[in-house]
């Protein structure tokens, strides 16, 4: 047997078509895009590549992209000071600050600052208690992306096993509580869990995120769990000088056992930002008191 792979790349095309009906939509509706507002500061690589595919990205799905992109010494003061022109906005819905942030800046004074209606990245406080206690708010977009990637693959997960690896605010811990919402039976594991393959042994559901290249090993995965691998790292290819990315977990190794892993990439990566459009859009539908079924994306 060989386990099904969960086509992460199509799922999040598809779902960035439904935002675009929706997107049109809202633009039909209101007279104007949906809008997004992404702010970069300093000149991270990986963060520049983030941020270049999320305007592309929102443009392509009929909504206004608005990039502000920050020298990496700007003061915090004048970071702060563009979060509130932004949260008053009326053009702007969402509001996505690249993480990490240069050193000498609080990332959770950053976050705090951010209007919760318009955070699309489901990180502010308010929006960590919304989705603690179970009220509409916004979820962090790979969270919520490995989650529809669950459902489409298992419908129901009532009563399943989930174990989570990682306790990151981005993943790991918002990740338990969507499962928990969804009545699984969670353990979130992390770097001082005792015995981990034993841990992971008994999860219907695995979900790695811990950034270590191939750490999750054949033999700790249960025989048809589903393995959702959010890893993304680069290590040497066989070809000298070149190299390649991998997940978390040991995907080879798991094709055998599991009963169905996202691939690395085409997995959970394109998922992220197709989950930030929706994120954007839906705090669009909200704020302009619009109607959005609570199926309709
Ligand atoms: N850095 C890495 N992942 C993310 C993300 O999902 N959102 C933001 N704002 N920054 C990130």
């Amino acid at each position: 047997m060989t386990a099904a792979i969960i086509d992460g790349k199509a799922f999040a095309a598809s779902l960035r078509v439904k935002v675009g009906e929706l997107a049109a939509a809202f633009a039909a509706k209101t007279g104007r895009k949906a809008g997004l507002a992404v702010v970069l500061v300093g000149e991270d690589p990986a963060s520049q590549v983030y941020v270049r595919s999320k305007g592309k990205q929102t443009v392509e799905a009929g909504m206004a992209s608005f990039e502000h992109k920050l020298p990496a010494d700007t003061p915090e003061a004048d970071l702060l000071a563009l979060i509130d022109q932004l949260n008053t906005d009326p053009a702007v819905d969402g509001i996505l600050v690249q993480l990490p942030l240069p050193g000498h800046m609080d990332e959770q004074k950053v976050i705090a600052a951010i209007n919760p209606d318009k955070d699309a990245d489901g990180f502010h406080v308010i929006n960590v208690g919304r989705l603690g206690v179970g009220q509409p708010g916004f979820v962090p977009c790979t969270p919520l992306g490995c989650l529809m990637l669950l459902k489409d693959q298992l419908g129901s997960l009532s009563g399943l096993n989930a174990v989570v690896i990682g306790r990151s605010n981005i993943v790991g811990k918002p990740m338990a509580q969507l499962l928990l919402a969804e009545s699984c039976t969670v353990t979130i594991a992390h770097s001082r869990t005792k015995d981990l393959p034993a841990v992971v042994r008994r999860a219907d559901i695995v979900v790695a995120a811990v950034g270590r290249p191939e750490m999750v090993k054949a033999d700790w995965i249960k025989p048809g769990a589903t393995v959702i691998d959010v890893g993304i790292n680069r290590v040497p290819a066989a070809e000298e000088g070149k190299t390649r990315l991998v997940g978390d977990v040991d995907y080879a190794g798991a094709m055998a056992v599991a009963g169905a892993v996202t691939p690395v990439p085409g997995g959970v990566g394109p998922m992220t930002i197709a989950v930030l459009l929706r994120n954007a859009l839906v705090a669009a539908y909200r704020n302009a008191g619009l109607e959005l079924a609570a199926d309709a994306i």
